[in-house]
C-alpha cells in the first residue's frame, strides 16, 4: 500500500504532512511512503533524512499511484480528480472552505477524511490536529506579543530602579488561549483571561493566571465548544471588558466558535481606550476578527498607537514543531484506517464506518458525500 505526500502548494503553507521521524511507524506497518522531493523544505525536513528514514523521494506526480494521500491543506479538486479510485485523502478539509474539494472527491471515488471532523472523544486525542496546532498557534501569539512590546514582561529589580512586569489579557481560554497563557506566564507577565466556557475557569487558574469572572449567561456547547453570543450579550461583554482592556499592555485574543465567524469581543472604540505602545495580537483574524481593524498577515498600526497583529497562516510560522506534532495526528488517524500484515497478507486498509472516529471524519466514500460532510 502506497501512502504518498505531495509538496504544499497553498501559498503561506510551511508545514508538511509527515516528517523523517514518522516514517518508520508506517514503515512497519508494512506500507511504503513516498514524497515529493522538497516537501519539508520549510519544516528542515530534507529529501535526504526522508530517504534515510525509508521513504522514497521523487520529483514530479506522486498522486497517481497513491493508496493514501497525507497533506496538510486539502488537495486541489484538480488533485482530487487525479487520484485512484478508492484512494483515501486524510487532511484539513473544511465542509465551509473546501466544499469544491469535497465534491470532487466524491466525483472521483475518492474517501476523504477532515481532520476538523475528528471527534474529540478521549481515544482521538491523539489524532486532533486542531489541537495540536492550536497548541503552536497559542505559543506563536505569546511570543509575538513579547517581542511587538516595548516593554520587558517580567518584574525586574534592577539598581536602576524596579521594572513592573507587564499586563496580559487573554480572550478566549481554549487550547490557544491556554497556551498563550502559559507562554506569556513563563515570560513573566501578570496575566489574566476571559472565556464564555465557565469550565475554563479552572484551567485559568491552574496556569498562574487569573480568570476574570462577568456576570453574564454561559455559552458553553456540545462537545465542549462555545456557542454564538446574540448581539445584546456580545454588547454587554464588551461593555464589561472595556475596562479590563483599557489597562492591558498585551491583549491576545483567540476566540472561536465552530463554523462560524469569529465573534467580535473588541471594537476600534475599545482599541482607542488602550495606551500608546500597546499590542494587540489577534489569532483570529483570518476567520473575520475577534478586534475590529485587524488584519490577516498585517500589522496595523492604530492612530492612538495600537499595534495589531493579524494572524495568518500562524501554525505555520513554527513549521518545525507544527509539522511533527501534525504527522503524529495523521499517522495515528492512518494506522487506525489500516490492518496491519500479517502471514504473508499485505496491510490493507480497513474503513470500518462502525468506528465513532472512522465514520464522524470520512466527508466522501465510494462516489457521494457522506453524513459527515453534513456536520
Ligand atoms: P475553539 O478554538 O473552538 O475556541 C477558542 C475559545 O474561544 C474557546 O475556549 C471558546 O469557549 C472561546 N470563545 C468562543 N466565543 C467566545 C467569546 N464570545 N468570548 C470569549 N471566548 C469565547 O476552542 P478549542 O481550543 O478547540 O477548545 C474548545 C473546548 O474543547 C475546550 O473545552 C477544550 O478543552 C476542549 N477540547 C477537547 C479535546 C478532547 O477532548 N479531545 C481536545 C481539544 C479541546
Amino acid at each position: 500500500m502506497l501512502i504518498a505526500v505531495p509538496k504544499e502548494i497553498r501559498e503561506g503553507e510551511k508545514r508538511v504532512a509527515l516528517v523523517p521521524d514518522v516514517i518508520n511507524k508506517l514503515t512497519r506497518l508494512g506500507l511504503d511512503v513516498v514524497i515529493e522531493s522538497g516537501a519539508g523544505l520549510h519544516s528542515q525536513a530534507s529529501d535526504a533524512e526522508f530517504v534515510a528514514a525509508g521513504a522514497k523521494v521523487e520529483s514530479g506526480d506522486v498522486l497517481k499511484n497513491a493508496d493514501v494521500v497525507l497533506s496538510v491543506q486539502p488537495l486541489t479538486p484538480a488533485q482530487m480528480a487525479t487520484l485512484k479510485k478508492g484512494a483515501v485523502t486524510i487532511s484539513f478539509l473544511s465542509v465551509v472552505t473546501a466544499a469544491d474539494s469535497i465534491d470532487a472527491a466524491a466525483s472521483a471515488g475518492v474517501t476523504a477524511f477532515s481532520l476538523e471532523l475528528v471527534p474529540r472523544i478521549s481515544r482521538a486525542q491523539s489524532m486532533d490536529a486542531l489541537t495540536s496546532q492550536a497548541l503552536c498557534a497559542g505559543y506563536r501569539a505569546a511570543i509575538v506579543g513579547a517581542e511587538l512590546s516595548p516593554r520587558f514582561f517580567p518584574l525586574l529589580m534592577t539598581a536602576a530602579g524596579t521594572v513592573t512586569p507587564a499586563q496580559v489579557l487573554v480572550l478566549g481560554a481554549g487550547v490557544a488561549g491556554l497556551q498563550a497563557i502559559a507562554t506569556t506566564r513563563r515570560l513573566g507577565a501578570v496575566v489574566s483571561a476571559y472565556d464564555v466556557r465557565p469550565s475554563s475557569a479552572d484551567e485559568v487558574k491552574s496556569m498562574g493566571a487569573t480568570f476574570i469572572e462577568l456576570e453574564l449567561e454561559s455559552l458553553a456547547g456540545a462537545g465542549g465548544y462555545a456557542r454564538e453570543m446574540t448581539e445584546e450579550r456580545a454588547a454587554k461583554q464588551r461593555e464589561l471588558l472595556t475596562p479590563y482592556i483599557a489597562k492591558s499592555h498585551v491583549l491576545i485574543t483567540t476566540a472561536a466558535v465552530p463554523g462560524r465567524t469569529a465573534p467580535r469581543l473588541v471594537t476600534a472604540e475599545m482599541v482607542n481606550s488602550m495606551a500608546p505602545g500597546t499590542v494587540i495580537i489577534d489569532l483570529a483574524a483570518e476567520t473575520g476578527g475577534n478586534v475590529e481593524g485587524s488584519k490577516p498577515g498585517e500589522i496595523v498600526i492604530t492612530a492612538n498607537g495600537v499595534r495589531i497583529w493579524g494572524g495568518k497562516d500562524v501554525p505555520s510560522q513554527l513549521p518545525f514543531h507544527a509539522s511533527s506534532l501534525y504527522s503524529r495526528n495523521v499517522v495515528n488517524l492512518l494506522t487506525l484506517l489500516t490492518v496491519p500484515p500479517a502471514e504473508g497478507v499485505q496491510a490493507a486498509l480497513n474503513l470500518n464506518f462502525e468506528d465513532e472516529i472512522i465514520d464522524g471524519s470520512a466527508v466522501t466514500h465510494a462516489g457521494s458525500r457522506r453524513g459527515g460532510g453534513a456536520k
